[in-house]
C-alpha cells in the first residue's frame, strides 16, 4: 500500500497539469453503530494511528494537539523516508466535521473532509470527501480505489475500537448501580491450571487469570487509558501492551512503564483454598 501510494504521488507530482486546484477524487460513506462522542474522540486521537492502524501507519510524532485536533509527523507502513508527511486534523463540531490536511511530505496539499451526521441515538453516517491537488485525470480512478479501500479498512479498525469502548463505558455505568460481590470461586485448582489463561467476570468487570512464576494473579482486561481490551495482549516478562495506543503495564506493580500517567485498576486477589483445592477471587480493596 505504501509503495503504491508513493508511486502514485510521484507520478501525480511530475505529471503535466494546469493550475494547483484541488480535484475531488471520490466520496466514501458508511453508517456506523456508534454515537458522535465516540466518533469525535476517535478523530482527535492521533496516538492510535500506528497501533490500531499498524498496517497503514508505522510512526507518529505529535507536534501539537488539543480539543481542536492535532498536527503530527507520520509515516506510512513500512516506515521509510519516502513516506513521511506532516498531517493536520482540525475538528469543527459546529459543522459536524473534521478536515485532515497533508501539510508537507507525501501527498502534500491533499485534503480529506469528513462529515459525521447523527441518524439515531447510536448511529451515525460518515461522509468522507477526498481532494488531491494537481491530479491528472488518468490517475483519478486509481486514487479513488486506493482511498476507498484504505478508508474501509481504517473504519473497520476504528469501529472495533469505538464500539468496544462504548461497551466498556456501559459496563462501568452498570457496575456502579449493582451490589458488590465479595468473592467468587473460579473452580478446582487442577482445572483452573489446565485452562490458563482464564478469563472471568467479577462485579461486572472482566479479568484474566495468569501464572507468573509459580503464582496465580489476576489482571483487569480494561486499559486505564481509554478502556482498550487487554484480553489477548501477550504477557512478556510480566509486561503487557495495550493494542490501541501501545501503553505498557507491569502486571506486578500495575504501573504504566511506557511513560504515560496511568495505572491498571486493581484486580481481585487470588486465594487458593487448600481444604477444597479451589481457586477463589476476592474483591480488590481500593
Ligand atoms: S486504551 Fe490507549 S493504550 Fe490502552
Ligand atoms: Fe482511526
Amino acid at each position: 500500500m505504501a509503495f503504491t501510494t508513493f508511486l502514485l504521488d510521484f507520478v501525480r507530482r511530475f505529471s503535466f497539469s494546469f493550475g494547483n486546484q484541488l480535484a475531488h477524487v471520490t466520496t466514501y460513506t458508511r453508517e456506523l453503530p456508534i454515537n458522535l462522542d465516540r466518533m469525535y474522540e476517535n478523530a482527535i486521537d492521533w496516538e492510535h494511528l500506528p497501533f490500531l492502524h499498524s498496517s497503514s501507519f508505522s510512526h507518529i510524532e505529535v507536534i501539537e494537539s488539543g480539543d481542536w485536533g492535532w498536527k503530527a509527523k507520520a509515516n506510512l507502513t513500512p516506515k521509510s523516508r519516502f513516506n513521511s508527511m506532516v498531517l493536520e486534523l482540525r475538528l469543527d463540531k459546529s459543522k459536524n466535521r473534521w478536515i485532515t490536511k497533508t501539510l508537507s511530505g507525501l501527498g502534500k496539499g491533499t485534503e480529506i473532509w469528513t462529515h459525521a451526521i447523527p441518524i439515531e441515538k447510536n448511529k451515525i453516517k460518515v461522509i468522507v470527501d477526498f481532494y488531491v491537488p494537481k491530479l491528472p485525470s488518468f490517475l483519478k480512478d486509481k486514487y479513488a480505489s486506493l482511498y476507498s479501500a484504505q478508508y474501509a479498512q481504517l473504519y473497520d479498525e476504528d469501529l472495533w475500537m469505538m464500539a468496544s469502548r462504548q461497551e466498556q463505558l456501559d459496563k462501568l455505568a452498570k457496575a456502579k448501580t449493582t451490589a458488590i460481590q465479595t468473592e467468587l470461586s473460579l473452580g478446582k485448582l487442577s482445572e483452573v491450571q489446565a485452562n490458563l489463561p482464564l478469563k472471568f467476570e467479577f462485579n461486572h468487570q472482566s479479568y484474566r487469570l495468569i501464572e507468573m512464576g509459580d503464582t496465580l494473579i489476576a489482571h483487569t482486561l480494561s486499559c486505564p487509558h481509554m478502556l482498550g481490551p487487554l484480553n489477548d495482549a501477550d504477557v512478556k516478562e510480566g509486561i503487557l501492551e495495550c493494542p490501541w495506543h501501545g501503553y505498557q503495564f507491569d502486571l506486578k506493580t500495575r504501573k504504566c512503564i511506557s511513560g504515560q500517567r496511568c495505572k491498571l485498576a486493581p484486580a481481585p486477589l487470588i486465594k487458593i483454598d487448600t481444604n477444597k483445592m479451589e481457586v477463589v477471587a476476592l474483591a480488590a480493596k481500593g
